[in-house]
């Protein structure tokens, strides 16, 4: 077959300036990066806590390997959930406070999933303008209808949940959100939903680590029926969670195509996830480390008049609006030593290109200074 369609629609992409490539970065210790032989500080990186590159994970990861070998060897309703799940898993359970929790491989796969095995066409899903693709991309799957409401704007859920009435409702939220670094009013969104009978899913994949009691989340306590959180981004290893009741739990096992259709995780990857969830709930110093750079950072900005909308977290949006001055600053601030990536659509809103700005707890004060000092010579250009 030809494939004229494949480069049209790649031509189609350059001529708008959205061509995407991949770069081999190599990875130092966070917050280090090195980009063609260069070293940068990274602004770019879901490691909130440094912990991907932690003695502890590496060592863990190994006995894991050893004990249960390099790969898992089917699926888990298989052959493949070795003990390392049940390690994991009843650790999980107790610090999210839930009865039980069920770890899948990836962030994307939990969610692509979870609407397929929940919902149908004769539900409703009512979502946040701004969830993550992988629940849209389930929504989709699922053939469920559905409605998104504005952005963390709950008066416009009620409405729409007021609407529903008489329907098996689902509502999506994250707990903080992946690109704009915001929160909704959450015990606001969990009393909404149970007036209103609504089945609630929070993805957790940026609040994992970082925020709540013991760093595992702003869900914990709260009562959502569902949250998903990942294990890639502050725990430092791979793949996800869905905690929530036993029953639930169940549930997914038995109808989460994810679950059931996928060779498990590698032990290795269990192994760094045991240890990430035994270093995290000690790491209240950096965590608060974190939120002080993350304050003096959104200060430094506001201060020189950019705009990094809601933003209550260590993901600091630096608004650009247009993709090709978003393109022209992240260049800039790599040659000054800084990576900080250029999000633009379709990731994002057209006119609504930014700087993804995501901080660390190996992040220094002098680093975030160093950020804004070259912020400083950009606008004197
Ligand atoms: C909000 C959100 N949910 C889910 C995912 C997917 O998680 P993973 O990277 O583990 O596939 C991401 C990843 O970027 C995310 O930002």
């Amino acid at each position: 077959m030809k494939q004229d369609w494949l480069q049209e629609a790649l031509q189609a992409r350059a001529a708008k300036g959205q061509k995407r490539t991949l770069r081999t970065m190599d990875c130092c210790q966070h917050p280090f990066v090195e980009v063609e032989g260069r070293k940068l500080v990274n602004f770019s990186s879901n490691d909130y806590l440094g912990l991907a590159a932690h003695p502890l994970l590496v060592e863990r990861g190994h006995a894991f390997a050893q004990a249960y070998g390099a790969g898992s060897r089917a699926s888990r309703l298989v052959c493949g959930s070795h003990p390392g799940y049940l390690k994991v898993e009843a650790k999980l359970a107790r610090l999210k406070g839930t009865e039980a929790a069920l770890v899948l491989n990836s962030g994307w796969q939990a969610n692509l999933g979870l609407l397929a095995a929940l919902a149908g066409p004769k539900d409703l899903v009512l979502m946040d303008k701004l969830v993550h693709n992988s629940l849209i991309q389930g929504v989709l799957a699922s053939g469920a209808p559905f409605k998104r409401f504005r952005h963390n704007d709950l008066d416009h859920l009620a409405q729409l949940l007021q609407e529903a009435q008489g329907k098996r409702v689902f509502v999506l939220a994250e707990t903080i959100y992946s690109m704009d670094g915001d929160q909704p009013d959450l015990e606001r969104l969990v009393g909404l939903t149970k007036a209103a009978g609504a089945f609630l899913i929070l993805d957790e994949a940026h609040g994992t680590g970082v925020f709540g009691p013991e760093g595992m989340g702003l869900s914990v306590g709260l009562g959502a029926d569902l949250v998903m959180g990942t294990f890639g981004k502050a725990l430092g290893s791979f793949g996800a969670y869905l905690a929530g009741s036993e029953l639930l739990v169940q549930y997914l096992i038995n109808f989460h195509p994810g679950l059931i259709y996928s060779t498990a995780l590698p032990p290795f990857a269990l192994g760094a996830i045991d240890a990430s969830l035994e270093l995290v709930p000690k790491m209240g110093a950096e965590r608060e480390h974190l939120g002080h750079l993350s304050q003096v950072l959104r200060q430094g900005l506001r201060q020189r008049g950019y705009d990094t909308l809601a933003s209550q977290s260590q993901i600091v949006p630096l608004l650009v609006g247009e993709e090709a001055q978003c393109l022209a600053l992240s260049a800039y601030l790599e040659d000054q030593g800084f990576l900080a990536l250029a999000i633009r659509p379709p990731t994002v809103e057209p006119g609504k290109a930014r700087l993804r700005l995501a901080l660390s707890a190996t992040h220094t004060l002098e680093q975030i200074n160093g950020l804004l000092s070259a912020l400083d010579r950009w606008g004197a250009l």
